[in-house]
């Protein structure tokens, strides 16, 4: 894979980023159909040359999650999800993704394990937490990791306090336009190849040991297993939680 760097732009990170995933730095535009950009917002992807607006660029400071991180508070349903708590918790984060809801975590105090099978959103969140740390100084109680997370956690064999999951389902025609940033996740899975069915990683947690489970899920979607202990329902989503 290439990234696309012009000359003022080139910095010991990128070479470190090229060096250690092996993408091959250029100065004139990839003829490929999707390649890394870097410049002063930091690592972007593109993932269809002919789009080149459409772009994939992850930034904790500003935006959606910027605004989200600023009132905490307000995030109502996770922090019921997560449950009360005196201390913090350590939490797995099975599914990554743009890092959105372990970035909540983190902010609401406690620390998150997360992990992220894809090298492309890996890369991209790794230099989103690079540009964000010294704002940020929650983020030292993440450790972020690129890889399966079914074959880490239990390589890990550490007792968490939650393991959370928020596998990809099918993005409804309504809801296309408001679910651009996981369009652009299920391009890169696709790219990658790793788009999987999300009950296999779902059946694969409910199968392991962990104290408590919490499965994020559309909010018309049935449920899968019975034996949940409580529901907390959103808008859109709700929160399955299994102890
Ligand atoms: C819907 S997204 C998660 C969004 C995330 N909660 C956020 O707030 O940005 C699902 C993500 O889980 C990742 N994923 C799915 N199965 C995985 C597995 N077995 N190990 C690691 N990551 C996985 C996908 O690559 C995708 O990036």
């Amino acid at each position: 894979m290439q990234a696309y760097v012009e000359k003022p732009f080139l910095d010991t990170n990128i070479h470190q980023i090229s060096k250690e995933f092996s993408i091959e730095i250029v100065n004139i535009i990839p003829s490929s159909k999707y390649y890394f950009t870097y410049d002063a917002n930091g690592l972007s992807f593109i993932k269809d040359s002919k789009k080149p607006k459409e772009i994939l660029n992850v930034n904790f400071l500003k935006g959606k999650l910027g605004w989200r991180l600023k009132r905490v508070n307000h995030e109502a349903n996770l922090k019921k999800a997560l449950g009360k708590t005196k201390k913090p918790l350590c939490i797995f984060d099975a599914t990554a993704g743009l890092l959105s809801d372990s970035m909540i975590f983190l902010s609401l105090g406690h620390s998150v394990v997360a992990v992220e099978q894809s090298k492309i959103i890996y890369l991209l969140v790794s230099d989103a937490i690079r540009r964000a740390k010294s704002s940020i100084p929650f983020i030292s109680n993440l450790k972020l990791i690129n890889a399966n997370s079914v074959d880490i956690y239990k390589e890990l064999d550490i007792l968490f306090d939650i393991i959370y999951l928020d596998p990809m389902y099918p993005i409804l025609k309504k809801n296309v336009k408001k679910s651009s940033e996981i369009s652009a996740i299920r391009s890169i899975l696709e790219i990658e190849n790793l788009i999987d069915n999300e009950d296999n990683i779902i059946s694969n947690f409910m199968n392991l040991d962990c104290k408590k489970l919490i499965l994020k899920r559309p909010l018309k979607s049935k449920k899968i297993y019975s034996n949940i202990n409580y529901q907390v329902k959103g808008s859109t989503t709700k929160f399955d939680i299994y102890i």
